[in-house]
Formats: C-alpha cells, sequence, structure tokens
C-alpha cells in the first residue's frame, strides 16, 4: 500500500521537518491518520523529559497485527509478506502471503490461548530465524501478550536472567537452530536455563532440525501438536485484543554501562506510527519491493525493519536463516539474485568482511534489482561506503546510513534515500520529529557547525522508549537524568559544516562489537565468575572487521601456567554466561591495575594501551601504583 505520508523531494523533506519541530501534535496526527485504529486518540501526546514519562496517542485503540495483516488482505491478500530462504541452499524458499499470514497467525494464537497466555503475560521467544518466529510474535501481539525476543545466540544464564527479570512463564522455542555448518540445542540450551526458572509453566517446541530433545511432561509441548489441536477446534480466527495506545508491545534486552542487560519496553502505537514513517521514508518504499534485512530478527533491528514496519507498509520482507558467507562467500549475492531484492539493509562488518573475499563471489550474479542500499548497528568507515557502493549498487544506489537505538525503536538519524543528500560515513541529516543536539560534559548545547559532543535528543518521538521493565527509575537514570530535559544517547558525534551527522561511537562503557552492543560491567562480572580470577576490566580496539574488538586486562590469584589455555578457558566462561559473541580477542594476565586512590579504574590508559597508543597517558602520578602502567604495556598482546 501507499501511505500518503512519503516524502519525495528534499523540499518536501525540509518542510515536514520544520513542521514536525513547530507543530508536533498536527504533524504526528497527520501521520497517524493514515493507520488503522479502533478508536482514534484524545490528545496526540503527554511527555515529561523529567519523569521520563511518555504518552503518545493518548486513549487510542488498536491491535498493531490489524494493521500489519488485516488491512492488507482486501487488496494484498496474495503478496508475499515474508518470503524465507533457508540455511541450505538444497531446501526450497517458502513465501507467505498476507493471507497465509493471517491465517498461520490466528492459529498460532489459538495455541496461545490455550496455553493459558492472557493479554499482558509475557512471552519469550527464543528461535531460529524460521518464518514460525515472526508468526510466533504476531501471536503474541495479537492477543495482547508481550514478546521478549531472545537473539539465539545468547546462552543458558542470559536468558535465566531475561526470564526473571519479566517473571515469563510461557517459551516458544525450537529444538534446534541452523546456522552455517552449526546446529546448535536452543531446546537444550533452554532446559539449562530452566533449572532456575521453575515459575516457568509451557514450552512450545517448533520441530526444526531435529536435534534430540527431552520434553517434560505437563510443561513442554510440541508446536505441531499443538497446532493439530486448534485443526480439531475448527481453525476459527482470533478476534484481535484490543490495545491501549501505551500498552506494551515487546521487551527487547540491550546493554547498558551498569550491571545486568534491561528490558527495553516498547509501545503498541508509537512504536508502530514511527517505524512505520521511517520505513517507508528511509527507504523509499514503493509497493512490490522486497526488503531484505539481514538481521537476527532478535535485535531490534530484525523487530522494527524485518517485521512490524515493512508489514504495516503491506511490504514483503525476505528473512534468511543462514550466515551470509555460507556455504560460500557468494551466499549473500545469490540470494539478491535469486529473490530479485530492491532494498538491502546489513551492517558494515558484514560489509568488511564480504570485502575480504574480494570481487570473484559476484560473479554470475544478477544484482540489478538492487536500488536502495542501507547500514546501521556501527559506524561504517569510508572504504568499506565505497566498495558497498561500487560493487554492490554499481554507484547508482543510494546508500542510506541509519543511526538509532534499541531504545529509539526506528531510525532517528539517516539520508532518505535519493531524496537527501548523502555523504560516505555520515547518517546525515535527522528524521522529522528528531532534534539532535550535540553537548559538552556538563550538558551545554554546542551551537554552530563543524563541532564534535555527545549526542543528545532535545524532542521527543513516538516510538522513545517508554521504561525498562519493572524499573522505571533505571530507565530516568540512564537516559533522561545525565542532562536535563533531554535524551541522553550514550554516543559521540560530529556535525560538520552542513550540519549533517556523524556518529562516532559510544561514549560510556558499552562495547560495539560487529554492531552488537556488550556492557563493559556485564563482561568483566562474567570474567570474575571464573575460578582463580580476581578481578577484569575490559576495554574496546579497534579491529579491522568487527569495528571494535575486546581487550580484557586479568589478574589472577596465581600467575597463570600456560597462559593461552588458561584465556581460553576464560572464554568459554564468557561464553556460557553471557554467549559466544562476547569471547574477548585479546586477554592479558596483569598483576595490577591502573586504579585512582578511590579504586576507580582508569579505563581511558587501558584504552589508550589497547589502541597501541604507548604515550601520552595524561597525569598518572594520581594513580595509587603508577608502575603498573608500565608492566601493562610490556606485556601490551
Ligand atoms: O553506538 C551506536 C551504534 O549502535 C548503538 C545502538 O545499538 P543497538 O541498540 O543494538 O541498536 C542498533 C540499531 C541500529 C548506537 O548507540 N550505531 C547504530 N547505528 C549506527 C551506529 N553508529 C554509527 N552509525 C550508525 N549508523
Amino acid at each position: 500500500m501507499e501511505y500518503g505520508f512519503q516524502i519525495k523531494s528534499f523540499e518536501e523533506y525540509k518542510e515536514a521537518y520544520r513542521q514536525s519541530l513547530e507543530q508536533p501534535e498536527e504533524f504526528w496526527a497527520g501521520i497517524a491518520d493514515e493507520f488503522l485504529w479502533r478508536r482514534k486518540w484524545d490528545k496526540v501526546m503527554e511527555c515529561d523529559f523529567k519523569k521520563a514519562d511518555f504518552k503518545w496517542f493518548i486513549n487510542g485503540k488498536l491491535n498493531i497485527t490489524e494493521n500489519c495483516i488485516d488491512r492488507h488482505l482486501l487488496h494484498d491478500g496474495d503478496t508475499p509478506a515474508i518470503i524465507w530462504e533457508s540455511n541450505s541452499k538444497e531446501e526450497a524458499s517458502r513465501v507467505i502471503t498476507y493471507k497465509d499470514l493471517y491465517f498461520r497467525v490466528n492459529q498460532f494464537a489459538n495455541v496461545l490461548k490455550n496455553s493459558g497466555v492472557k493479554k499482558g503475560d509475557r512471552v519469550c521467544i527464543y528461535m531460529g530465524m524460521v518464518p514460525e518466529l515472526p508468526i510466533a510474535m504476531l501471536a503474541c501481539a495479537r492477543i495482547g501478550a508481550i514478546h521478549s525476543v531472545i537473539f539465539g545466540g545468547f546462552s543458558a544464564q542470559s536468558i535465566a536472567d531475561r526470564l526473571k527479570d519479566a517473571n515469563v512463564e510461557f517459551i516458544i522455542t525450537c529444538d534446534g537452530a541452523f546456522r552455517g555448518g552449526k546446529d546448535i540445542p536452543l531446546k537444550n540450551i533452554v532446559d539449562d536455563a530452566l533449572t532456575t526458572c521453575q515459575f516457568v509453566k509451557k514450552v512450545i517446541v517448533l520441530l526444526r532440525t531435529h536435534t534430540p530433545v527431552s520434553m517434560i511432561k505437563g510443561r513442554d509441548k510440541w508446536w505441531h501438536e499443538e497446532i493439530k489441536k486448534v485443526e480439531a477446534q475448527g481453525n476459527s480466527p482470533v478476534t484481535a485484543e484490543e490495545m491501549d495506545s501505551e500498552d506494551p508491545l515487546f521487551i527487547l534486552y540491550t546493554s547498558g554501562s551498569t550491571g545486568k542487560p534491561k528490558g527495553v519496553v516498547h509501545s503498541s502505537a508509537g512504536y508502530m506510527v514511527y517505524t512505520t514513517y521511517t520505513f517507508v521514508n528511509v527507504f523509499q518504499y514503493k509497493p512490490g519491493d522486497v526488503h531484505f534485512c539481514t538481521a537476527d530478527i532478535g535485535w531490534v533491528t530484525g523487530h522494527t525493519y524485518i517485521l512490524y514496519s515493512v508489514l504495516c507498509a503491506g511490504g514483503t520482507s525476505l528473512m534468511f536463516e543462514g550466515m551470509l558467507t555460507w556455504p560460500d562467500p557468494g551466499r549473500l549475492w545469490d540470494i539478491v539474485d535469486k529473490h530479485k531484492v530492491n532494498v538491502l539493509l546489513t551492517v558494515p562488518t558484514a560489509i568488511r568482511s564480504l570485502m575480504a573475499f574480494g570481487l570473484t563471489p559476484f560473479k554470475g550474479k544478477n544484482l540489478s534489482s538492487l536500488k536502495v542500499l542501507g547500514t546501521c548497528g556501527e559506524p561504517i568507515n569510508e572504504e568499506a561506503w565505497r566498495w558497498y557502493n561500487e560493487n554492490v549498487g554499481k554507484s547508482r544506489c543510494p546508500i542510506v546510513d541509519t543511526w538509532w537505538q534499541t531504545e529509539n525503536g526506528g531510525i532517528m538519524i539517516a539520508n532518505l534515500a535519493g531524496v537527501t543528500p548523502s555523504k560516505p560515513g555520515y547518517s546525515t541529516l535527522p528524521l522529522p520529529g528528531v532534534l539532535p543536539v550535540l553537548v559538552d560534559e556538563h550538558g551545554n548545547e554546542i551551537m554552530g557547525n563543524s563541532v564534535s559532543g555527545y549526542l543528545c535528543i532535545k524532542s521527543p518521538w513516538p516510538a522513545i522508549i517508554r521504561t525498562t521493565y519493572n524499573d522505571h527509575e533505571r530507565c530516568r537514570l540512564n537516559y533522561f537524568a545525565t542532562y536535563e530535559n533531554m535524551y541522553f544517547t550514550g554516543d559521540g558525534a560530529y556535525r560538520d559544516e552542513n550540519g549533517f551527522y556523524r556518529i562516532t561511537g559510544r561514549v560510556d562503557d558499552v562495547l560495539n562489537v560487529s554492531a552488537h552492543r556488550i556492557g563493559t560491567a556485564e563482561l568483566e562480572n562474567a570474567i570474575n565468575m571464573h575460578t582463580g580470577v580476581i578481578e577484569s576490566a575490559v576495554v574496546g580496539y579497534p579491529h579491522e572487521l568487527k569495528g571494535q574488538g575486546i581487550y580484557a586486562y586479568v589478574i589472577m590469584e596465581k600467575k597463570p601456567v600456560g597462559p593461552e589455555l588458561i584465556a581460553e578457558d576464560i572464554r568459554a566462561t564468557v561464553a556460557r554466561i553471557i554467549g559466544p559473541i562476547a569471547k574477548p580477542d585479546k586477554i592479558q594476565f596483569v598483576n595490577g591495575l591502573p586504579k585512582t586512590p578511590s579504586g576507580k579504574i582508569m579505563r581511558r590508559i587501558l584504552r589508550k594501551i589497547a589502541e597501541g597508543e604507548m604515550k601520552q597517558f595524561g597525569d598518572t602520578t594520581i594513580l595509587l601504583d603508577p608502575s603498573v602502567v608500565d608492566e601493562i604495556k610490556k606485556g601490551r598482546i
């Protein structure tokens, strides 16, 4: 379908931007008007940055699945909603039209109802990239349950922490997931997590890999057997639950600079309106476009730009189970050719790893269907941008560099494909509704152009984080208390002479490894769990492929004999506690860490050493024991 709010020229962008800030309520009401509501809102918004209290489309009633599915049935029922490409080249692709999706989502919504899931219940989804994953998410949304999807690479311990935090009683998983040459035993990992989560009542298991699993009587049910029960009941569609605009749609955990990951909560209406608006405009969606976002649905990019926004626009989303370079480095180009992909959205890490294979993988692949290329998740270096532009886009596809965060719901700063100007390495201009500002460490706004600072957002937007699950104070303190009356992103940015933004990376203790967020505190806790470890400190360093690598400084009780073996053991501990993505690249055993007299670790010094910068540490005389710095420098890996 086509939305009237699609911006078609730079002039229209400027006008939309001006109106969005001068008359935000009129602006967003005009956009929200194009969606399907059971009841329209009484007031567009009430926003209080001090209390971190945001309400949009107040007293509006809707169900997002009626916007994602039902409204397309009449005219676009036979349009593919999801095209699925298997991990294996041999297995046939699956095409799920809007009509099929309606049928399957209703069917699984009935399964959830039969299992006792009700509006407001939290449902954890831990699955591989199979079509049943979005079907499960939409089925939750249809009956008003709040899904909490956990990326399939997280460990049993990470799952248990998340289940406890949100008091989750229902889980949907698979026997296993295929990823490249691997078969990840998801159900077994869930079983490990559940040894400490007795409060979980039901686990529904989809058969995918035929990995042996043990099914616990009364608790575990097979997906296909539950579906048979619904068929026996007559397969009647579910009446979508009427949701208030502010009812939570989902929880998604993300890492912060302190402690455990926090459960970011997104609302039903604000998330729907904002994400669809950004999808249509940034990618310049045209009916019939095949949109391929290579992220995993377990991250926010997948939630928003594989699922909700694409379906709200009536688009076709291509979903891929496997790895972009498996079984050969040309796999991604095979998929683009096979499914005639029009829009490709990926992360710079993927582009850099594809670059490493040279141009041979492109041989014999027709990429002429591509119209728009996108990147997200981490800064893109100019070399990767140019390679993407020349070899993938053949210098004729605009590249959109989309900056945003889990907490934002959708894209915040990006050029609009072919409509607003682009610049390599720059996300460029804010979306309508978004007022970015740069501030110094005291929160003073840095005015003018060609300046750098901490990136904050001064305007509320409809998909702004509503809370961190069960702990609103954490949300307020994390994002709204650092600087007055603005949202603090945790990123640093540069604004060039044209007012274009370049996001330079995190300025807090969060690492961005291969476009995945990992908190240093969380990582240090995991390392410290390893027997014999007394203390550790983790910093990031520039990594050719991953953007940032993980460098850990570790103090052991006893000087390690065979340090490489112990380092491997520590990596295994981290994989068990968090997941393989958090394994440190480099582990240096040290006798002490540079600390201030108050016991604070001087990470700045550790970061410089990890980066190979051996001088200019600033004043080290304030350190409790300045000699540790020389020792660490000598032992650098
Ligand atoms: O540091 C920024 C980086 O990724 C962080 C957000 O990660 P996450 O919550 O996982 O959301 C990912 C959604 C894309 C940000 O704080 N980041 C994201 N996009 C960009 C980026 N850094 C530079 N350029 C980008 N385009």
